[in-house]
């Protein structure tokens, strides 16, 4: 046997009793590597004779093949053999419960709206929106709110630099109020001034420039708005209570209307729903008059001001109405026993998870008005 085959066997041993990956790539540093013994050996090649390198070319090349194509299938049976080592030793249980995904929640405004939008729609309501961008006519104006009117100081309105074609600036509505004016006025021109009979609620974002425990800047309304013909305050009172046991799931609630002020309202009434006291925590019902009992604003009202069913282009004479507008945010609050408001809006995933609600299995309603 000569040298090189002696050199050759002596790697190809090595190759076989190797034990692991770092073992193979010493045996391949040593033998193929740049200073590697076999590799020296072919340096060689360029300094024999034609005859010596026909004759120790091929053994040497050979050797090289031999020890290169050894490595490469010692290292596959070596991960062919981890493989099925690892295969032997893991188990797939496919009976196991999956891992659950990670899931959103419906936040309580939401939420609120949602049920509301139901609530309403039993009653023969439907959801109206608009811009939280308004002008000034919409906002104030058109509501019996001329310019000079001291209710206009009371809302803290966000102004913006850009004005409307009249000249006033734009702002952020205050309330929910313009949506009943955009919608009267739509009828009114889709009529050509006849009008016809209103049902809905507008539930949205508002603004004012107010922060602490119970105002945030953003908040949320809901104005409600009927337009018919002989409509009174009877009709408002038995939609109100009717709503307001719906929503907090009573039938023992009691409402109280007491005489108020609101520029595009007359009479207007503030609504009172009376509460208890049970286990230490005030709860939407009961008897008012207990020890512990009371009254809690929750919403103003009123029959719509002629003026501004005349400002929509409408004929009060034929036309009457009543109006309301309530706090979403506080009938969450009130429903669902939060007490901060402005962890509604922190944007806190524990507050979302703890307070948010499972998303139904049908589409709901919060998608269409926004919350
Ligand atoms: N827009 C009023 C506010 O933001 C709430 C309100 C009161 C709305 C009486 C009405 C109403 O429609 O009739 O404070």
């Amino acid at each position: 046997m000569s040298d090189i085959e002696a050199i050759r066997d002596k790697y190809l041993e090595q190759i076989d009793a190797a034990a692991d990956g770092d073992a193979l790539e010493t045996i391949r540093l040593a033998a193929l590597g740049k200073k590697g013994e076999i590799s020296l050996l072919l340096k060689t090649l360029g300094q024999m004779s034609p005859d010596e390198r026909q004759e120790q070319g091929p053994k040497i090349n050979g050797a090289r093949q031999a020890v290169a194509d050894a490595l490469t299938s010692r290292k596959e049976a070596m991960e062919t053999a981890a493989l099925d080592a690892k295969l032997a030793t893991e188990k797939l249980d496919l009976t196991l419960p999956a891992p659950s995904a990670p899931k959103g929640s419906i936040h309580p405004v939401s939420q609120v709206m949602d049920e509301l939008a139901e609530i309403f729609a039993d009653l023969g309501f439907s959801v109206a929106t608009g811009p939280e961008i308004e002008d000034d006519w919409h906002n104030f104006t058109a509501l019996n709110i001329p310019d000079t009117h001291p209710a206009r100081a009371m809302h803290d309105t966000f102004y913006f630099p850009q004005t409307d074609d009249s000249g006033m600036p734009k702002l952020l509505r205050t309330h929910t109020s313009p949506v009943q004016i955009r919608t009267m006025m739509d009828v009114a021109r889709q009529t050509g001034g006849a009008g016809e009979p209103i049902y809905l609620i507008a539930p949205g974002r508002t603004y004012r420039s107010d922060s602490d425990a119970t105002h945030t800047p953003m908040f949320h309304q809901v104005e409600g708005l009927v337009i018919d013909k002989g409509i009174h305050m009877g009709h408002l009172k038995w939609t109100l209570e009717t709503f307001v046991r719906a929503f907090f799931e009573r039938d023992d609630i009691e409402l109280r209307l007491r005489p108020s002020y609101f520029p595009f309202t007359e009479p207007s009434a503030e609504v009172d729903v009376g509460f208890s006291v049970e286990k230490g925590r005030r709860i939407i019902g009961g008897d008012s008059r207990s020890n512990e009992g009371g009254w809690m604003e929750i919403l103003g009202s009123g029959m719509v001001h002629p003026n501004v069913i005349r400002n929509c282009g409408l004929d009060p004479d034929v036309w009457q109405g009543f109006a309301f507008g309530c706090g979403i945010d506080r009938l969450a609050m009130l429903k669902y026993g939060m007490d901060d408001l402005r962890a509604f809006f922190d944007g806190d995933l524990r507050w979302a998870d703890h307070y948010g609600f499972d998303a139904l299995d049908v589409p709901t309603l919060s998608g269409g008005v926004g919350a």
